[in-house]
């Protein structure tokens, strides 16, 4: 089995109504028995692509 994800992007709105681009032509191949770890600062959208759908 493997994961792919191809050029996703993905905004928020935030509370005063501006724009907030998260993430940006996200490209990622994961194959079978790789291990990943997403590693990078806090708030730079490894949850945001995890929960993504
Ligand atoms: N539901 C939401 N509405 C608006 N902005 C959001 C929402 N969820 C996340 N964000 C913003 O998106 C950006 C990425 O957040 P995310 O939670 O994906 O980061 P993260 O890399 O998982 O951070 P951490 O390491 O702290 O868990 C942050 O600027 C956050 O404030
Ligand atoms: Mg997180």
């Amino acid at each position: 089995m493997k994961l792919e994800i191809a050029n996703i992007c993905k905004n928020f709105t935030t509370t005063n109504g501006k724009l907030l681009p998260v993430l940006q032509d996200i490209n990622l191949s994961i194959n079978k028995e790789e291990f990943v770890a997403l590693v990078g600062p806090s708030g730079c959208g490894k949850s945001t692509l995890l929960n993504i759908t």
